[in-house]
């Protein structure tokens, strides 16, 4: 910062400004040597090592669709300098982009939006302007790679308000409907192309085996051929609309041991798999075996260890395992920070051990520049080989190809009234029904009558959206309230679908006389990943309590599961009429209705072992339980 001083400036006259020779010339003339000198050691530093290279001509064969896609990717390869490659292999938040310009001066292959990385206005036109934006600055590059742009769009494109959240994947696990499913990711990729964005964090092909963990809802199933066709059936979905899903997070994530997180604040995420051979090829391996043969475009490995070695750094899996014996034709990306984090040596020689095992597209996800400098310098000392590099990028631009990046003008942008569009929120409204699994139907109490009673309905999930979305809603850890634009709750839904009944609300089960009927919705509050690991996952006091009211003033008293996994049901709870797990449906509530009143059938399973008590070692309702209810007449 210049020094203010309070002297006037001179006035510029001409004279003043005509060129004299200072007197102390010999030390000015040093001076402007050494800035010279380093100066221009500061720009080599920092910029990339290409900036004179010409313009590939406009007929270059890969810029012409009619190319075959080998050939454009060869001769894109071709003309592509180190660091330009190296700059494809980078994925960075967008939080953590110094300038938009950074994006074509490093040749960034990747930018992704982390959970909540929002633009200022938090609507899906302010989420298109950014990601446009950003995609292109990336056309301004010499060689006009198109970006990747990455979302966690796990349940809808959950992100952005005003979108239609379906329910999480354990509930389309319960559904287990491999063509509903489809249908689901493609309702998903087109709110996320409505969006600009065309790369999708999902399918996760997790076996949650623990109910501890705080991703079991991010899983469809413990049952690895469950997660085998509905993966491939989300990776088609998502695909088919190009844009490029992912399996994650390789391998053997759900199968980790409670109170071995490597990440101090939590317990079982981001911990140690416990799996030997037999587990990895007959369990842990099948979803991603269905997904390589769908052609998914990218896996993601987990921030997992096995054993005592971190599976980013394990050859054997990513290279052997995964892309020779599976046949994954497209390219590995690293979780959140993922070469680095437990990494135990420096971020140089990590880069080395995660690119040399496999990995092609790193999450950095905040320093690109350091990365593109280092992997420079591990290839001019050939601790990286160059085709290592070759092979990644290849990998990367081959499925930049494919779905069509390269001539997006000749794939249309959906309209962006797509996002929460009536179409999408009834089909998501079919799968909640599709996805809530009934637990207990004493005296088919189940399917209520359509008119004519007087219902109660309490508990914290009846009139809370956020609840019923859970986390990865907006906010990473979603919003516990009744917030989202354009959604329908539980109690919402009921309201809708029955309008005939008496339906009287209150959170807390503090009525007056008494019901025919009582629906107490009770909840999780949201949670996402090692936040949401809990040593005793069971409902919250002022439900229970809620339950306990209900029963003193109806005879029926029906208990709706709102949760991202099973929960540890008490005694009294269990002497419910009714229980539904409901998991979290997302924000058509009246889904849920819909199956109370008897407008659809109860036909889901589980998808995991719903357990008695928290040591897990006995089964309340096993795997594949759930009960059904008839049409009435
Ligand atoms: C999660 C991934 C997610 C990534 C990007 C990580 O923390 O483990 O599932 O795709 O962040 O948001």
């Amino acid at each position: 910062m210049p020094k203010k001083t309070n002297k006037k400036p001179k006035p510029h006259t001409k004279r003043q400004r005509k060129l004299r020779v200072p007197k102390n010339w010999p030390l000015w003339l040093l001076l402007l040597a050494l800035s010279a000198f380093f100066g221009g050691f500061i720009y080599i530093k920092s910029a990339p090592r290409y900036p004179l290279l010409p313009k590939p001509p406009s007929d270059a064969p890969y810029k012409q669709v009619s190319q075959p896609l080998s050939k454009r990717v060869d001769d894109l390869l071709s003309r592509m300098t180190l660091d330009e490659k190296i700059g494809q292999m980078a994925l960075v938040d967008k939080g953590s982009l110094k300038k938009t310009v950074d994006i074509s001066r490093y040749n960034l292959g990747g930018v992704l939006s982390g959970a909540g990385a929002k633009p200022a206005n938090n609507t899906p036109e302010g989420w298109l302007k950014m990601v446009s934006e950003k995609k292109d600055q990336a056309k301004q590059s010499r060689l006009g790679i198109p970006l990747l742009y990455g979302i966690d769009a796990n349940h809808g494109n959950g992100n952005v308000p005003g979108s239609t959240v379906f329910p999480h994947a354990i509930g389309l696990g319960a559904a287990n409907d491999a063509q509903l499913t489809q249908q689901v990711a493609t309702a998903t990729a087109e709110e996320i192309k409505a969006t600009g964005i065309n790369w999708s964090f999902s399918p996760s092909l997790d076996a949650p085996n623990d109910i501890r963990w705080g991703r079991v809802y991010e899983a469809f199933s413990s049952d690895p051929n469950i997660n085998a066709s509905l993966g491939a059936a989300y990776v088609n979905g998502t695909q088919q609309t190009q844009v490029l899903a992912t399996a994650k997070h390789f391998f053997g994530t759900g199968s980790m041991i409670w109170g071995k997180s490597n990440n101090k604040d939590f317990r079982i995420d981001q911990g140690v798999v416990a799996v030997d051979d037999a587990a990895l090829q007959n369990k842990y391996l099948v979803p991603y075996t269905a997904a390589a043969k769908a052609e998914v475009a990218t896996v993601m490995v987990g921030l997992t260890f096995w054993g005592d070695k971190r599976i980013i750094d394990d050859r054997s899996l990513l290279t052997d395992k995964l892309k020779n014996e599976l046949g994954f034709k497209g390219f590995v990306v690293s979780d959140w920070y993922g070469t680095y984090e437990y990494s135990k040596t420096s971020n140089y020689q990590a880069n080395i051990k995660t690119i040399n095992a496999g990995l092609d597209m790193a999450m950095l996800p905040f320093d690109y520049k350091n990365f593109i400098s280092d992997v420079h310098k591990a290839v001019e000392r050939h601790e990286i080989p160059q085709s290592r590099i070759d092979d990644a990028v290849k990998r990367i631009l081959t499925q930049k190809f494919k779905a069509g990046l390269f001539d997006e003008s000749a794939t249309a942008t959906p309209p962006i009234n797509t996002i929460g569009s009536q179409t999408h929120r009834q089909l998501a409204r079919q799968t909640v029904a599709a996805s809530a699994v009934l637990l207990k139907n004493q005296k088919d109490v189940l399917p209520l009558a359509k008119q004519g009673s007087r219902i109660f309905v309490a508990g914290s999930g009846a009139d809370n959206v956020g609840r019923q979305c859970g986390a990865w809603t907006v906010e990473w850890q979603g919003i516990d309230g009744n917030w989202l634009p354009g959604s329908t709750s539980v109690l919402a839904g009921l309201r809708q679908v029955a309008p005939d009944n008496s339906i009287e609300y209150n959170k807390l089960a503090n009525f007056n006389g008494k019901a025919d009927v009582a629906i107490a919705v009770v909840s999780e509050k949201p949670y996402a990943e090692g936040w949401g690991d809990n040593a005793n996952p069971h409902l919250e006091d002022a439900d229970l309590k809620v339950i306990e009211k209900l029963k003193a003033v109806s005879n029926k008293v029906i208990v709706v599961i709102v949760s991202g996994r099973p929960l540890i049901l008490s005694d009294k709870t269990l002497e419910s009429d009714a229980i539904v797990a409901a998991w979290l449906p997302g924000s058509e509530g009246a889904g849920v209705a819909d199956l109370l009143f008897g407008n659809k059938l109860f036909t889901a399973k589980l998808p995991v072992v719903w357990p008695t008590n928290i040591n897990q070692d006995t089964a309340l309702y096993e795997r594949g339980y759930g009960l059904k209810t008839e049409p009435t007449s």
